[in-house]
């Protein structure tokens, strides 16, 4: 059943390889929208790419959102492809390794910066730059994944954090930046959510959190994707900047 009506529109997922990222590209999939599924893994687009119904319209693309040249690369490989920019952009793509905040070094604080920030940057500026030189009536819209911890905090979590407050911040100045060239831009909280990125975290650690999750659960990547497609959609037209918290009242 479609909600959203995203016929015809090419939607550009990073981190589409795993967890949140695949789950957008299943509901974009499912709202009729051409998904090119982005990611450093390449192998793990091609598994989203093989899940996705109609498959042979959408695309895998290997990208390291932190590299500039890499992101440059996948813009033009897709433009190619399309021969049209991407009208929907979710930047999903992110790391979150866990370190004693003293025991953090500069070369970690900086590659979890570049992933989670600089990487968000990248993608959306390249993203808004190949809308507006498309000329004629532009109609984008963007959702950056951010994390409730960046209202919260939490202890080695220190740069994960960090940059995830930056991802709030970079969403609000670029939505008022980009509403009036026709781009709005808006971000999810998700709290605890079930994918690959939590694994790490050991069983007793997941157990207590999930007591203080008010809704008593972890949520689904599906749940997240979800408010993600209804923020890249037009039905949430009025929305510009916002930050939707996903989280089973998880911290609110
Ligand atoms: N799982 C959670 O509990 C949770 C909670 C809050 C926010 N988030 C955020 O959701 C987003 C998706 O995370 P997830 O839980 O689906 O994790 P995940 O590990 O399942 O997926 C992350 C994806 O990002 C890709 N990636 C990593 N570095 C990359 C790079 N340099 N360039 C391109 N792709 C890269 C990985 O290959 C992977 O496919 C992340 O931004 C994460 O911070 C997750």
């Amino acid at each position: 059943m479609s909600f959203y009506n995203m016929l015809g529109k090419i939607a550009l997922v990073t981190g589409g390889g795993s967890g949140i990222g695949r789950a957008c590209c299943e509901v974009l999939a499912r709202e009729g929208a051409r998904v090119v599924v982005a990611d450093i893994n390449l192998q793990t687009t091609q598994e989203t790419v093989s899940l996705l119904p109609g498959s042979q319209q959408h695309m895998a693309v290997g990208v390291d959102v932190s590299d500039k040249g890499s992101v440059e690369a996948a813009f033009k490989s897709f433009h190619k492809n399309y021969g049209e920019p991407p009208s929907l952009l979710v930047n999903s793509a992110g790391i979150a390794p866990m370190s004693p905040f003293t025991d953090t070094s500069e070369e970690e604080w900086m590659k979890v910066i570049d992933v989670n920030l600089k990487g968000t940057f990248l993608m959306t500026q390249s993203f808004t730059k190949m809308l507006l030189d498309g000329g004629g009536e532009v109609q984008g819209s963007i959702v950056n994944v951010s994390s409730i911890l960046a209202k919260s905090g939490l202890p080695s979590l220190e740069p994960y954090t960090a940059s995830k407050g930056g991802v709030i911040s970079l969403t609000k100045s670029c939505a008022a930046s980009l509403i009036r060239k026709g781009i709005r831009v808006n971000c999810v909280l998700p709290g605890m959510i079930t994918t690959p990125m939590i694994q790490p975290l050991n069983e007793v650690y997941q157990k207590k959190v999930m007591k203080i999750i008010p809704q008593g659960r972890a949520g689904h990547p599906h749940e997240v994707a979800e408010a993600i497609a209804f923020l890249l959609s037009d039905r949430s037209s009025y929305m510009v900047g916002s930050c939707i918290e996903v989280t089973g009242g998880y911290m609110m």
